[in-house]
């Protein structure tokens, strides 16, 4: 089927780096225009319907200026809480100086950003764990530790904000181990979170807690981003998200 665009502004009314809410059919879209490509998602923040097009937009990244949920202009997608579902994502054509749009009923469009390897793995799930420098895996008997143990270990961390384990909430992005010391990569909800230098602390100590472990080298990595499709349905329960 044919899609069915319309006029809703022109060019000239969307400068680079620019928001702008216009309505397409009666429903509030919100347009932004970044390295010369123009956008158009649903105004609607998905937490608490704060209007996106009035949130501060950074690259591809809008950030509802009522809580702080962002989302990915290109596909809709959430990245951050307290919003936990994606927006629609519109279609967007330019003609001329008029940027005509349709609205995405279908679902053809991306709803998800693609998702980096690790996030694709445990969305719901345990975090990546293996044995570097090593082609196959360590025997565990040849550790005093196995992976699962530091996993639980970190388990024991919680987001003193959230109140959730931070493997629940799928910051750990990768454990590995190297001999008696182990690695970790994790991130935060947020790169501003104020609990961030107390949760990377609380987790060395855990990991180093474990009996055989004598160093813990806990990286944070905030690429790629944390987003609330990280979280297990326990985490989900916990914080009441369904
Ligand atoms: S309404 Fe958008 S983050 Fe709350």
């Amino acid at each position: 089927m044919a899609i069915a665009y319309q006029a809703v502004a022109q060019l000239s009314e969307l400068p680079e780096g620019g928001n702008l809410f216009v309505e397409v059919d009666d429903q509030p879209v919100a347009l932004f225009r970044v390295e010369g490509q123009v956008f158009a998602i649903d105004d609607v923040c998905t937490h608490d319907g704060g209007p996106l097009a009035d949130g501060i937009l950074r690259g591809h990244e809008i950030e509802c200026d009522r809580h702080g949920a962002r989302f990915d202009v290109r596909t809709g997608s959430v990245l951050c809480m307290p919003a936990v579902e994606s927006v629609r994502a519109h279609h967007v054509k330019v003609e001329g100086e008029s940027i005509m749009v349709a609205i995405n009923d279908s679902g053809d469009l991306p709803k998800e950003a693609p998702k980096p390897p690790l996030a694709a793995a445990s969305a719901n799930s345990a975090p990546v764990v293996s044995d570097s420098g090593s082609e196959t895996t360590k025997p565990v008997a040849e550790l005093n530790f196995d992976q699962e143990t530091i996993v639980n270990a970190l388990k024991t961390v919680i987001d003193p904000e959230l109140n959730v384990n931070i493997v629940d909430l799928g910051l750990i992005y990768t454990v590995q181990t190297r001999g008696s010391e182990v690695d970790v990569e994790m991130t935060l909800t947020t790169p501003a979170c104020p609990a961030g230098p107390e949760i990377l602390r609380n987790s060395v100590k855990a990991v180093e807690k474990v009996e055989g472990v004598t160093k813990a080298n806990v990286k944070l990595v905030m690429n790629p981003p944390w987003s609330p499709a990280r979280m297990t349905d326990d985490a989900r329960d916990i914080l009441g998200i369904f």
